[in-house]
């Protein structure tokens, strides 16, 4: 099981006046935490809340199984998958790849070792245009997510694809597309349905940034040929350890090492796993925290502007980018390392030859040993320099922990929004700048907007 070690916020490591006595802090928090994990279960019955990403573990077997029988078939006969979706229809699917696909995929033949993942998540000409040039239509499936349908970004990327494949493939395009999207609204599903295309339901009780382990993550997840059902098997254990004990408890801990932290003016949240592989985890990180907490108002209406910046960072590779800034800049941010106990993979360092003996110190020891000499140096470096960190210890970096590692961090999530009193499943924020841009590239129902943005002399 993950398990979280936060000695480095306790006032014996990094000193009184940062620090917390933390079983003083735990002993209060603790029935909050309790409380707010137990009204979470409480309220998810009513689809209204957005908290069906809780039952997502435990409640899909019919859903893998489609799944499952569907990426079997395709992975015969397809080599390369595109994934068009943005934020939280793309951000989990490629933190999970990416951790767990051979990291050299693109290199590998076609055979035995699941499809190519490539993820359009931007309306970047220079991403489609190179795919489009380089990939073969006859060998490609094109997965489209978007849970509303109506997101421009994925909207204009498969009309890309779309036309592509049907100038390649004629009629046959519709074999070559899968959709997911909301089982009743949006445009995609009529599409689906009138055009014979294969399309997956994201349940309407689960918002984009908590949609991983649904099908918007597995479809993809399992066609690249990664284990979906272990994937959700770590989830359910995280969810057992949102109803423990504080103590034995990932997801409240985390929440507790959060809201601690912001009590002491650390407005930035850093994630930092040391691993390549969980890189980008700290992106989808960024979406879930971001967009969950940064809320103007509270559920009661008061104005509280909430939040604090999720910042990605990766281990050890920031040790030469960002750590300086950690260790001496301003008191406004809380590390949260990512160590993986045991490797898949490890490497011995070899012996060096003769006049290298300045390197002997490496000589026999491992790849992993190094990785986690430096973050613990590191995270010691950090409490010397009286800044607040704190390791979650994930045990290995496989399927069944990273499912149990992105649930905790929801359940994390989902318990400080509580503390917070704000709604983490809603993105009032982001409506402006969507309605500004369908003004702007001239949609029908928005010419009061293109009026003020024409008077305020903005185009494109
Ligand atoms: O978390 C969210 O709800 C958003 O970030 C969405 O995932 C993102 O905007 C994409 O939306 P959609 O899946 O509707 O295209």
């Amino acid at each position: 099981m993950i398990d979280i070690d936060l000695r480095n916020l306790s006032e014996s490591r990094i000193g009184p006046d940062r620090g917390f006595d933390l079983d003083a802090e735990s002993t209060a928090l603790a029935p909050h935490l309790d409380r707010d994990a137990d009204a979470l279960r409480g309220r998810r019955s009513d689809p209204a809340q957005m908290l069906g990403w809780i039952d997502l573990p435990t409640e899909q077997d019919t859903v893998v199984d489609d799944i499952e029988a569907f990426a079997e078939r395709a992975r015969a006969r397809f080599d390369d998958l595109v994934v068009l979706g943005i934020g939280g229809s793309s951000l989990g699917t490629a933190a999970v790849v990416s951790a767990l696909q051979h990291p050299a995929r693109a290199l590998q033949g076609a055979a035995g070792h699941g499809m190519r993942v490539h993820i359009v998540d931007n309306v970047d000409a220079d991403v489609v245009t190179g795919l489009l040039e380089v990939l073969d239509p006859a060998r490609t499936l094109v997965n489209v997510i978007s849970k509303s349908g109506t997101t421009a970004e994925t909207m204009a990327a498969y009309l890309a694809f779309e036309s592509w494949l049907r100038a390649a493939l004629g009629d046959g395009f519709r074999d070559h597309v899968a959709i997911t999207t909301d089982p009743e609204t949006g445009i995609l599903r009529p599409l689906a349905e009138r055009d014979g295309i294969r399309a997956f339901a994201v349940p309407p009780s689960v918002g984009g940034r908590f949609s991983v382990l649904s099908p918007v993550g597995l479809l993809p997840i399992a066609l690249a040929g990664l284990d979906v059902r272990a994937l959700l098997a770590g989830a359910a254990r995280a969810n057992d350890a949102a109803s423990r004990p504080l103590h034995e408890s990932a997801p409240k801990q985390g929440a507790l090492a959060q809201l601690l932290a912001a009590r002491r003016g650390a407005s930035i949240s850093v994630l930092m796993p040391y691993s390549t592989r969980l890189r980008r985890l700290s992106d989808w990180f960024v979406q879930l925290w971001a967009e969950s907490l940064g809320k103007a108002v509270d559920r009661r209406g008061a104005r509280v502007h909430a939040g604090t910046t999720p910042l990605p960072a990766v281990g050890t590779t920031d040790q030469h980018a960002q750590v300086q800034l950690f260790n001496e800049g301003p008191f406004d941010k809380v590390v949260a390392f990512v160590r993986i106990g045991e490797p898949d993979q490890d490497h011995a360092i070899p012996e060096p030859r003769e006049g290298l003996g300045a390197l002997s110190y490496l000589g026999g020891r491992r790849f992993h040993e190094l990785m986690n000499a430096e973050l613990a140096a590191t995270a010691h470096a950090l409490a010397a320099h009286r800044r607040l960190n704190y390791t979650v210890r994930m045990p290995r970096a496989d399927a069944e922990h990273l499912g149990e590692l992105l649930q905790t961090l929801m359940w994390q999530t989902a318990l400080v929004g509580e503390r917070w009193g704000v709604d983490a499943y809603d993105q009032p924020g982001v409506e402006l700048g969507k309605v500004y841009t369908y003004a702007l590239m001239g949609r029908d129902g928005f010419d009061e907007e293109r009026r003020e943005l024409a008077d305020a002399g903005v185009d494109v």
